[in-house]
């Protein structure tokens, strides 16, 4: 059985990480990996391949992020298209949200080859958001949807698309459960940062990001917050360029901001953090297998199941204090996404399906 992974974002290399060592295990399945350049620096990318022990992929396109979402996938896409038809896979594997995930489901299906969508049934609604029109175009189109959650499948369910559903369990719970051991403590202590008393940030949605008046009022309300407990907070490429081109910079000089660092620094500090802030869908799980608690800087999540049990928080820059510095306490209810064995099961799946 032959596999085409596609892949081009921070968090697609992270799944992927975890899915390409259990097709590993068998040699009758081949897998080629596909790198859509979507992020292209160091830390973005490179890093991620040589920590979470990769194999480099087969072809790195240059799709250069700073396009417009159009020109972006509509690069991929003529792109894509020449690599599938050369290699002819039974199968393309698609993971999560991002124009990369959209440009590789409308090739590999328009060129009738099945697809495999991991992390499928995600839905935050509005729909105006490119994750959320992203996942529900590939949810469409795809043959495989695998489910990280109950919730993703009841979403699947009402929708009736014709691909056929199942709940495997989250591939991040696996590469957390996997990988818990190598999680880099010490960064901690190199940012001079004590142990349960700072907060852990990230941010680089466009919508908080691109629009000069909204960014301005977070990081003001994040410095703020600063002079009460340390944040620290590993910026964006996508951040930092609109921070320097609205001349935002006297707003962050007083929060450990540091440049994007990889998995298992990341995580290193999840672990030892009081809680996390963030806009990330990522890290919004990974606070809570970590077992803390995340303000989640958006106004809808598609993790939406920890808001309901009140694990994390919806917040705005209005009462963002308030719900960081609220006294309740978080009861963290364990096997929301599974039991770290996703990625056995969907190579299970796909083994029923075409060997
Ligand atoms: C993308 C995904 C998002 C995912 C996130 C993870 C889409 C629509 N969004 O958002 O779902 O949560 O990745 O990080 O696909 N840039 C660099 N260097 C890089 C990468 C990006 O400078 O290595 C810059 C680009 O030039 C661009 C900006 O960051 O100006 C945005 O990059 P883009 O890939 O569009 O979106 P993300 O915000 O990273």
């Amino acid at each position: 059985m032959k596999i085409v992974s596609i892949v081009g974002a921070r968090p697609q290399f992270i799944k992927e990480a975890v899915v390409q060592r259990e097709i590993r295990k068998y040699s009758d399945m081949q897998e080629i990996i596909v790198h859509t350049g979507q992020h292209y620096d160091k830390n973005m990318s490179e890093l991620f391949f040589g920590e979470l022990e990769m194999p480099h992929p087969k072809y790195v396109l240059e799709g250069r992020a700073s396009r417009s979402h159009g020109e972006m996938t509509g690069q991929m896409m003529i792109d894509l298209e020449k690599i599938i038809q050369e290699e002819n896979p039974d199968l393309v594997i698609l993971y999560g949200d991002t124009n990369s995930t959209l440009a590789g489901g409308i090739v590999a299906s328009k060129l009738k080859v099945k697809t495999a969508h991991i992390e499928a049934g995600i839905r935050s609604f509005p729909k105006d958001i490119p994750e959320e029109m992203n996942r529900m175009m590939v949810d469409c189109i795809s043959n495989y949807l695998f489910c990280p959650s109950d919730l993703a499948l009841r979403n699947l369910e009402r929708e009736n698309n014709y691909g056929k559903l199942y709940m495997t369990g989250d591939v991040m719970y696996d590469i957390f459960f996997h990988l818990r051991d190598r999680f880099n403590r010490e960064i901690r202590k190199t940012l001079g940062l004590e142990k349960g008393n700072y907060v852990l940030m990230t941010m680089h949605r466009d919508f908080n990001v691109d629009r000069k008046e909204i960014l301005e009022e977070i990081l003001l309300e994040i410095n703020k917050i600063s002079k009460e407990v340390p944040v620290v907070y590993p910026v964006h490429p996508r951040t930092a360029k609109k921070i320097k081109e609205f001349g935002l910079k006297k707003l962050i000089s007083d929060i450990n901001t540091i440049p994007p660092i990889g998995y298992l620094d990341l995580m290193g500090l999840v672990q030892d953090c009081w809680k996390v802030i963030t806009d990330s869908g990522g890290l919004q799980k990974e606070a809570y297998f970590s077992g803390k608690m995340a303000c989640v800087l958006l106004e809808d999540t598609g993790w939406s199941e920890l808001i309901d049990k009140k694990i994390n928080y919806l917040v705005n820059v209005k009462n963002l204090r308030e719900i960081l510095f609220s006294k309740e306490v978080t009861v963290f209810e364990p096997g929301i996404y599974g039991d770290g064995k996703a990625a056995e099961k969907i190579v299970d799946i796909l083994r029923t399906e075409f060997l």
